[in-house]
């Protein structure tokens, strides 16, 4: 039997925000859905096709990727390339779709950090994945000790000129590299659309840092990633570790980082924002969009049902001084 075809849903625009990515012509939403779990070669294809479809079908426009996606490596951006053939392609011109490389993809010298021999291979290889002619951004997925800066950023410079992306952004640099790059790219013409960062409610480090008003200040957009702590800022652990959660695998998120130091935090949370009429994720997200200058929140799920909830807290945006003072004593 053939799969009934795709048609995106009429209203798709009719909830989400758009904000303005730094001094940019691109406008994002205030959600978009990150790639890095759950749609890999491991994870059920028919769950992750739904899950993209009803983040498309609620506006969520930007979806975020990288090369090493999975796992395995390069199969979330492979599902992806599934994804685009089977229901997205007549949509291109409506998605913003990011990739990225930095960090480890194939052996040898050449597979990892920040050299133009890296970075021009990788996005090689995921265009050809994706089945995109080119992406909308690319970034550096992390700074390069080792490789002088010039030629890392030199090489996303000449992605832009050879048409292979659109845009190019920064992740997780530190701040004196993010200061070069900012001034490097713009003395270029290519101006850093985005700075992606590990931004919320128990990591303010963006703002201790100085790398978030650095990026106002440099005219990048910014964007917040693992906005729940991979989990641990909703409802997920406050009864044990479920089966099947991110946790319950103990990759990416530790089981002994759920102290007992740590449950009193997301139950202190979790009060505040049951008063708030909100789950916590919801709260959790709205208090990373009250600042404008996050461009965008980008979320991870495993469910249809947990993008909904997530969506929600564009319902509830407004915080007062008390609440974010309590929140503030657990954060
Ligand atoms: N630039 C970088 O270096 C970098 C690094 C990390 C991430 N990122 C990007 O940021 C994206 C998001 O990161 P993340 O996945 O860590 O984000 P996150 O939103 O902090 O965590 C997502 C996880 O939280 C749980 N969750 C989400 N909504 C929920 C809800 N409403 N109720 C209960 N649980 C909920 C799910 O866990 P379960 O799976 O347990 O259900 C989900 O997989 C990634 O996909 C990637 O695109 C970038």
């Amino acid at each position: 039997m053939t799969e009934p075809l795709y048609q995106a849903d009429a209203s798709r625009y009719d909830a989400m925000p758009y904000r303005r990515a730094g001094r940019s012509g691109v406008l994002l939403p205030a959600f978009s859905l990150g790639m890095w779990h759950n749609f890999g070669s491991e994870a059920p294809f028919s769950n992750a096709q739904r899950m993209a479809h009803y983040a498309f079908d609620h506006g969520i426009v930007h979806f975020d990727l990288a090369n090493n996606y999975g796992p395995v490596y390069g199969s979330a951006e492979e599902n992806f390339g599934r994804l685009m053939e089977r229901s997205f392609r007549p949509y291109r011109d409506e998605l913003f779709i990011s990739t990225k490389a930095g960090y480890d993809m194939w052996p040898g010298p050449y597979g990892n950090w920040g050299s133009r021999k890296y970075l021009t291979a990788s996005l090689d290889q995921s265009l050809r994945r994706m089945k995109l002619d080119y992406v909308d951004v690319f970034y550096t997925h992390r700074y390069d000790p080792e490789t002088p800066l010039e030629e890392t950023l030199q090489a996303l410079v000449d992605l832009v000129r050879q048409g292979k992306t659109f845009y190019v952004g920064i992740s997780r640099y530190p701040l004196e590299a993010a200061r070069f790059a900012f001034r490097y790219l713009a003395e270029r013409d290519v101006p850093c659309l985005l700075f992606q960062d590990k931004y919320n409610l128990f990591n303010r480090e963006p703002e201790t840092s100085g790398v978030l008003p650095l990026a106002a200040e440099a005219g990048s957009g910014f964007v917040a990633f693992s906005p729940l702590a991979q989990g641990l800022l909703t409802n997920r652990y406050l009864n044990g570790i479920p089966e099947g959660s991110r946790m319950s695998r103990n990759g990416f998120l530790r089981k002994e980082v759920l102290t007992d130091e740590m449950l009193s935090r997301i139950r202190g949370l979790d009060r505040l924002a049951q008063r708030r009429g909100q789950t916590l994720a919801e709260m959790a997200l709205a208090w990373l969009l009250r600042d404008e200058r996050v461009t965008s929140v980008i979320i991870g799920a495993s469910s249809v049902e947990q993008i909904a909830d997530n969506l929600h807290a564009l319902q509830h945006p407004d915080f007062s001084d008390e609440e974010l003072a309590e929140i503030a004593k657990y954060s």
